[in-house]
């Protein structure tokens, strides 16, 4: 990703990203480690339907739901359209939202514009900025605050995709100094800074290095669903050692449960958000059992919003249902209680 692209190749290759997710051989599906998991059914719940809620706190706001759109790139024509949807639906149902990178409005005052209007058409959403680190890492601080501005951000995530950077021919793969502008952004920034990785997971040590900095939160954004390594080797059409590294590391990453599992275990100040590979109410129920505080969706509400509106309102619904009625037959009337009553074990044992 060189820094100053021209914006018809960032276009194209945002573009090409958005086709290319939304494959299944670039989906690591069935690999995040949900099977492992088993909820515990409650035979005899003492509680009404009707009662559950899902209402959840994260970063010091209660939010209709424990949901988020996770973020997925903007930056081009056809996004803005699909922006402007995502936002408006995640409004309605109460879904936190997560912007795709940011990075051309480093460069271009422009790029704001399609935010600001974004924003209009959805001014409750609870919006994230994004931003990758090796931009990250080059930046001023004001810069990434008037990012937060032109979005009227709740928070800012910063994505970490070392996979990427390495297989992507546009790649930066330098994140010298990352750790030091991370706590650098958190301690300045005006809103809590959530770090996340794009689908390759976080290892206990790293998870260990991101405590004390400030963070709001990490999301583990684990191995098992969509991957940039699968999805780059995909766009390259030269066989040259990038593609045949993308084949070689088509399942490089840490499942999405292992690294829950490692950040819930750990003494830390942030909270844990979960994504990666989330596919149904179930998936989502079983981290949240765990003790995720927010889980996050991509790919699967991306396919459904390119369907349009209405497959979009019906994932979101269902996936609702699903988490709802997993709360009634485990004995959970809210959140609080699905996180902390231990309704959950690993499958065998
Ligand atoms: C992404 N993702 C992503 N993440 C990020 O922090 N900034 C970004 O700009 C993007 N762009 C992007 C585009 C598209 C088309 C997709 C599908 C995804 C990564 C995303 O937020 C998430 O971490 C992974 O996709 C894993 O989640 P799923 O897709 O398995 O649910």
């Amino acid at each position: 990703m060189a820094f100053h692209e021209p914006n018809v190749d960032f276009e194209k290759r945002k573009r090409d990203h958005l086709r290319l997710a939304l494959s299944l051989k670039n989906q690591a599906i069935g690999k995040a480690g949900f099977d492992r998991v088993e909820l515990i059914h409650e035979a005899l719940p003492d509680l009404d339907f009707s009662e559950i809620n899902i209402s959840s706190r994260s970063l010091g706001f209660q939010s209709p739901t424990p949901f988020l759109i996770s973020s997925m790139t903007a930056g081009h024509g056809d996004s803005t359209h699909l922006n402007a949807l995502l936002a408006r639906v995640a409004q309605d149902f109460g879904w936190r939202m997560g912007v795709g990178s940011q990075r051309r409005e480093l460069n271009d005052k422009n790029a704001a514009k399609e935010w600001k209007a974004i924003r209009r058409q959805a001014p409750k959403a609870r919006l994230f900025g994004n931003l990758g680190i090796s931009q990250l890492i080059h930046s001023p601080v004001d810069s990434i605050e008037r990012l937060v501005d032109s979005l009227e951000a709740s928070g800012m995530i910063i994505h970490l995709n070392a996979l990427q950077e390495c297989l992507q021919p546009e790649g930066t793969p330098n994140f010298r100094g990352g750790l030091k502008a991370i706590r650098n952004l958190a301690k300045k920034l005006s809103v809590p800074v959530i770090v996340k990785e794009t689908g390759c997971g976080f290892s206990r040590a790293t998870l260990k290095r991101l405590s004390g900095l400030g963070l709001g939160a990490v999301d583990v954004s684990g191995f098992g669903g969509t991957h940039w390594g699968r999805i780059e080797g995909d766009r390259n059409s030269r066989s040259d050692a990038r593609r045949q590294a993308a084949e070689t590391l088509a399942d490089w990453g840490i499942p999405t449960v292992e690294s829950l599992a490692e950040a819930i275990t750990l003494k830390r100040d942030y909270e844990v958000w979960a994504s990666g590979g989330v596919r149904t109410g179930l998936d989502a129920a079983k981290l949240l059992a765990m003790g995720a505080d927010v889980v996050g969706f991509a790919a699967p509400v991306l396919a459904a919003a390119v369907r349009g509106e209405k497959n979009l309102r019906q994932l979101m619904s269902s996936i609702e249902f699903e988490v709802k009625t997993v709360m009634f037959c485990t004995g959970c009337k809210d959140i609080n209680e699905l996180r902390k009553k231990k309704v959950w074990k690993w499958r065998g044992k």
